[in-house]
Parts: structure tokens; sequence; C-alpha cells
């Protein structure tokens, strides 16, 4: 049984993070600022982190401002490597994005590119786990893709995955030993980035149209038609698109 900390323990991600490992047997616990953890400020950090022998950090920004969003996973990621250090901890596991490593000018990848860049160079052993876009970021691309009644998004693939199935890469990869590199995730198809909206918004019954527009920009940037999609070697999970929808009806 190991003790792993899991920073940003009470989000999307983490709380089935915390929940498969204390399942099988971990001690795993939620840090966040809900739980008096913050690694921008540093409190209860080093408390947390004491006898830990595993470190994963699936914690997001408040906010996705480009300036905002490299000032957290910069800010934050010193914190906890340093924190880590202190505590001995031997196994840093952290959850990325599809594409970070590809030419592209997504001001969140950036970010995300520096989080990797830290925990790389950090001298702890360590695993990268970089998901495709989570079923459930759907609504939040729909949101920021809207224009009045419509949504236009570009046909860029993806090859989207279920956040129960990102749970279950990072918890084993958490419970194993450190890769000491980086691995892809995904689910089981592709299809177009604005297929995967379509599909989504109709089955909830929502009413605004997704249009069609290669010229239509992906959270502000426009990318090469595979920049979002997993190269070969990636571990496949099988929750499908459709087998998704009815089981997680909108949260009210
Ligand atoms: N969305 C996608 O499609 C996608 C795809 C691939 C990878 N990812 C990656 O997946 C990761 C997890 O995403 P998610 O959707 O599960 O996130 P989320 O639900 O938004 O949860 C964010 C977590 O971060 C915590 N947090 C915020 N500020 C913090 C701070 N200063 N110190 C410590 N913890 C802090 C929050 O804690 P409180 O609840 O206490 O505020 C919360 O637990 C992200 O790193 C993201 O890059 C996302």
């Amino acid at each position: 049984m190991a003790k792993i900390v899991v920073i940003g323990g009470s989000g999307l991600i983490g709380a089935k993070v915390v929940a498969k490992l204390t399942e099988h047997g971990h001690e795993a616990v939620a840090a966040s600022p809900n739980s008096g953890v913050n690694t921008i400020t540093g409190e209860g950090l080093a408390e947390v982190l004491q006898g830990a022998d595993v470190v994963v950090d699936v914690s997001n920004s408040p906010s996705f401002a480009p300036a905002d969003v490299m000032e957290f996973f910069t800010t934050s990621t010193r914190n906890l490597i340093a924190g880590a250090r202190e505590a001995g901890v031997g196994h840093f596991v952290a959850l990325t994005v599809v594409g970070t490593n590809r030419p592209n000018t997504i001001s969140y990848f950036a970010a995300k590119t520096a989080q990797e860049e830290l925990i790389r160079d950090s001298g702890i052993p360590y695993s990268i786990l970089h998901a495709t876009q989570f079923f459930e970021f759907i609504t939040g691309i729909a949101g920021v893709s809207g224009n009045g009644d419509a949504i236009h998004l570009p046909g860029n693939l993806v090859q989207p995955i279920a956040a129960e199935d990102v749970a279950t890469a990072v918890a084993r990869t958490a419970a194993g030993a450190p890769l000491n590199a980086d691995v892809e995730i995904a689910g089981p198809e592709v299809m177009g980035l604005d297929e995967m909206v379509r599909r989504g918004l109709t089955f909830r019954g929502d009413p605004r149209e997704v249009v069609t527009d290669a010229e239509a920009p992906y959270f502000g940037a426009r990318m090469q038609e595979r920049t979002l999609m997993p190269v070969a070697g990636v571990q496949l999970f099988e929750t499908t698109l459709e087998e998704w929808l009815p089981a997680n009806p909108p949260r009210t």
C-alpha cells in the first residue's frame, strides 16, 4: 500500500482517481484548495506530502486566459516539485493533453508543455500521461466556440475518451513503477471535432447548430488536421461516445 497524494483530487479526474486508488487499498489523499492544499501559495503542501510515495498532479487552472494558465502551471509545478523533493517522493505522475508536443499555437498547450518540461527536468522519477479530449469537455468546447445560435468548429480529427477511462489510466500509472516517459491514451473512435460536438449537443436536444468551418479557431488557434490525434503506441480505452452519452445526463 502506498501513500499517493492527488493534487486536484476534488476535480473531475482527481475524484475518480482517489476513488480507484482507495478501492485498490492505497492511502489516496485528495489535495486541493478545498481541503487546505494550495500549490500556488504553498499552503498545506509540505504537510500533505509528508511520507508520500507518489504525487499525482491532475489539477487545472481556474482561469484559461493565456497569461493566467501559464502562471498557474509553472508556479504550481515548481512548488510541487520542490515539495516532492523535500518529502522524498519517488514517483511524479502528471496528466496533460495529446498534441502538446506538436507544433501548435494553443496557449493552453504552451502552459502544459512548460509543466511537462519542469517535471522531466526535476530529477524525480516521473510518468506523463497525455489524454485526448474528454467526452465531458464537449459542452465546454461548445461554450467557447459559440456565435449566437451557431457553433463554428473545424473538422480536425480527434479520438476522445471518457473521464472514467482517463482516471483508470492515471490510477494504474500511479500504482505502478515510474515510466520516465510520456505516454498517450485515447478513446476507441476517430471523429471530427465538429462531429463530436454535434453528436453531443444533438443527443441532449441542444438546439445550437454546429457549423463545420475549416477557418474556425479552436480555443483561439488554428491547427493541423492531426494535431489532436494520438500517434502509434497509444493506449486505447473502450468507452464509446454512443455508450457514454445516455449514461451521463447533463448535470443540473
Ligand atoms: N478537458 C480535457 O478534455 C482534457 C484533456 C486532456 C487532459 N486534460 C487535463 O486533465 C487535468 C485535470 O482536468 P479536470 O477537468 O479533472 O480538472 P477540474 O475538474 O477543473 O479540477 C481542477 C482541480 O484543480 C484544483 N486546483 C485548482 N487550483 C489549485 C491550486 N492552486 N492548488 C491545488 N489544486 C488546485 C481544483 O481544486 P478545488 O476543487 O479545491 O478548487 C480541482 O480539484 C488538467 O490538467 C487538464 O490539462 C484535460
